[in-house]
Formats: C-alpha cells, structure tokens, sequence
C-alpha cells in the first residue's frame, strides 16, 4: 500500500466550503484505488489562525507542510481582519517560501463551448481559448525587504538571474506540454512560451529579459520565446486571449497575480480557475507543491453554499496529477467536471453554480462530481 500524506489546509470564508466538496472527490479517488491511502492531516491558516494563535500559520502547520507530500489548500482572509499585523494572507506567502513552491502554474482554459456563455468577451473572440500562466511564486515585490512607516510604504522588487532561470525551465515544461497536446492545426512547428515584464522601466524587468533570453538561447532551443511588456500583455489577453493559445506565459510574482485574476475575467469567473505552485519541473516525476484555487475567500457569497467548489476540485486534479503522478485520475476528475457543468444537449448535466449562472448549491456541484467520477473510474 502506497500511502500519501496531504496537509489539508481549508482557511477562511468560502475556503471550508470548497475543501468540503474537494475533499469528497478525493474519497471517490481513493475508494477506486486499493493500493493507495491519502492520509489526510487537516490545519488552520489564515484568518482562523490569527483568532486561535495570533499569527496567520504557525511554525508547527509549516513543519507539518514539509513533511506532507502535497499540500490542499482553501483560501483565506477577509474584512474581520482589516488592519491585522500580520495579514491572514502572509500566512499563505510564508507557507509558499518555506516548501520553496516557486513555480505556479494558473491555466486559463474555457472547459467546454458552451461555458463560453460565462465569459464577457466575444465567443469568437474567446472560444477555444487555452494557456497556462506561469508565475513566479517566491520572489520579487512580495519577497524583497520592506519598509512601512505610517506616510511611507516600500516593497523591494528584486530578482536573481537563479530565480528567473529555474521558472524558465518551468515555463518551457509546460510550453511543451500544452504544445503536444494541441490540435496540430493550432500550433507551429515549436512550443511557443510569451515571457512578460516591464523591462522599459523597471531595473528587475531588464534582469528578468536578459536572464529569460540568455537561458533560452543557452538550454532551451527547441522553445520559441517571445516578448511582451506586460501591461500590453494584459490588454492583448483581453481584446484576442487566443494570441496565446497553447503557450506558456512567464512572468513575475506580481503580473502573474494580475494577469490570472485577467484570465479569471476572460473566462468570466474565478470560480474555475485552478492553480498549483510547484517545488520542481512538472513532467519530471513527482514534485512537491499546494494546491491552491486562484481566487481568495469571497467574503461576499460566503456561509450560503453559493461559492463554486470548480476551482478547489481541479486544484486536486492537479495535485493527483503533479505531486503523485496519477494522471489517470487526474484527467478522469477533470472530464467528470465537465460532464457536469456541460449543457443537456451536450450530454452534459448543466450542473452550475450561481457565477455561471446556474442555481445549484456548491454541495450539489461537489456530489454531481462524486457521481459521475464512480462511473468513470469503475469503467
Ligand atoms: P475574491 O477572489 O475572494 O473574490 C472576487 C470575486 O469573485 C467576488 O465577487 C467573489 O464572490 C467571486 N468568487 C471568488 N471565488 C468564487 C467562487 N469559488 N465561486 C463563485 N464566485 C467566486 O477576491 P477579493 O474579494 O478581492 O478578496 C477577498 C479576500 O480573499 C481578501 O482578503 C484577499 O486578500 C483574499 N485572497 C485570498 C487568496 C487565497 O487565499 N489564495 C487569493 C486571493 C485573494
Ligand atoms: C493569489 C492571492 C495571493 C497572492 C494573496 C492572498 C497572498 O491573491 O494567490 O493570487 O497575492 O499571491
Ligand atoms: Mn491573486
């Protein structure tokens, strides 16, 4: 028997809710596996943190974290906590720093064409549309040394040539990943990868060029690397997201938190979007990492089942699939989220939560999963 530890790290607000409904699928998942046990530790982070032990992760919840082999998480924070030093959210970035997760991969996919529907962009313009933003998950603004006085607030924005190379090599994984996996028709003869910075301005964004150009020309031949400044970046994402179909987008910590709230806005909720922040290269074994939807706690819908759990369960499809290698349950989760979001007359059971303009509760979404994830993994 195979077992696999998971710290389960739910949050706040709309966090438990999700986790609740993820959590589900991962016993469907076990249930079809006999020779696997997801020995399951669970946690507080954030907020709830600050309430019970006056900080937002405690020493004990990272250790905890560095001895699991994935780590599940919900999403914290929210306006009980305005003004707390520290915030529920640094809890969160100090939990990334420690398991060195620098890597986050933030797919922005329309799932099926009738989900087109959701988005606010033209379904021409925005059906089809498939990229994976790659962001730097351990550096930069949110890292570099801090100042904060009362009238005066400063945030170092540095990067290391090492910090750019290793998610170089990241961003060219995936770029090959998508590229194989694409209709041919879509694609050129080479992995495409768009790198995003504002090297006309800032001294960090000419570093992130000139180190990102040198790595690519030096390792990475069979990728083809393009520019792009990313504020033009996000205004091309919006106005023709297909420009970047198949492609990996490399950036920073802080257009890459930006540019996948963008792609949140193409796909016209955050409630789908996934994301996972990798310890290591995906597609060279198993590597360490959480899990963790893009959006945040959603303070707004929260404590009446209306939150999309979507998000949480493709974050443990990428989980299964990342940290543990289990591609066949990773893919057969995904299908069973599209089985039942899809519309009837796609045979699909258009199972859909309010912000995709459905009526189902978050825990119907979550058990339709369930359901139709048995059958396929029975079959
Ligand atoms: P948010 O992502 O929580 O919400 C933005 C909008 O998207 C809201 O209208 C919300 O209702 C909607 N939304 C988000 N998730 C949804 C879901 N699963 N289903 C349906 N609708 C959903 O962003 P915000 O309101 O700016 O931030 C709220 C709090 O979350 C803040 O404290 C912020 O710092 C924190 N935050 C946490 C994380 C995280 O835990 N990883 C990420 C982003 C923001
Ligand atoms: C995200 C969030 C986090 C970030 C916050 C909550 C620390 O916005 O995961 O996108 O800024 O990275
Ligand atoms: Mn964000």
């Amino acid at each position: 028997m195979k077992t696999l530890k998971i710290l389960i790290l739910s949050g706040d607000h709309v966090g438990p809710e999700i986790m609740a409904e993820a959590l589900k699928v991962l016993d469907v998942v076990e249930d079809s596996r006999p020779d696997i046990k997801f020995q399951r530790d669970a946690d507080i982070v954030g907020g709830c943190s600050i309430d019970k032990h006056g900080k937002p992760i405690t020493e004990a919840v990272l250790e905890k974290a560095v001895a699991s082999d994935a780590v599940l998480f919900g999403s914290i924070g929210g306006p009980e906590w305005a003004g707390a030093d520290p915030t529920p959210e640094s809890g969160l970035l100090q939990l990334r720093h420690r398991l060195d997760a620098f890597a986050n991969l933030r797919p922005c996919e329309i799932l099926i064409p009738s989900l087109v529907d959701a988005s606010p962009i033209k379904p021409e313009l925005v059906a089809g549309t498939k990229f994976i933003v790659v962001r730097e998950n351990c550096g930069g603004a949110y890292f570099g040394e801090k100042h904060e006085e009362t009238d005066k607030g400063s945030d170092l924005w540095i990067y290391e040539r090492r910090e750019v190379d290793r998610l170089a090599r990241v961003s060219a994984a995936v770029a090959r990943i998508l590229h194989a996996s694409a209709p041919k028709g879509e694609v050129g003869n080479k992995p495409v990868v768009w790198s995003a910075d504002k090297a006309n301005v800032l001294a960090s964004g000419r570093l992130w060029r000139r180190a990102t150009t040198d790595i690519f020309e030096r390792e990475i031949p069979d990728v083809e690397l393009r520019h792009q400044l990313a504020d033009s970046m996000a205004m091309l994402m919006v106005k023709e997201p297909k420009r970047f179909n198949h492609s990996a987008v490399h950036t920073d910590n802080t257009f890459g938190d930006v540019l996948s709230d963008i792609s949140g806005g193409i796909i016209g909720t955050l409630g789908l979007l996934p994301s996972a922040s990798l310890a290591g290269v995906p597609g060279e074994g198993s590597c360490k990492g959480i899990y963790e939807p893009v959006h945040g706690s959603a303070p707004d819908i929260s404590g009446k089942g209306l939150a999309n759990p979507v998000a949480e369960i493709l974050s443990l499809a990428m989980m299964l699939r990342y940290s543990f290698t289990l591609e066949k349950e990773a893919a057969a989760v995904e299908q069973a989220v599209v089985k039942v979001l899809d519309t009837k007359e796609n045979g699909g059971l258009e199972i859909r939560t309010g912000d995709l303009g459905g009526k189902a509760k978050c825990s119907e979404v979550g058990d339709a999963v369930c359901e139709v994830l048995r059958g396929l993994l029975k079959a």
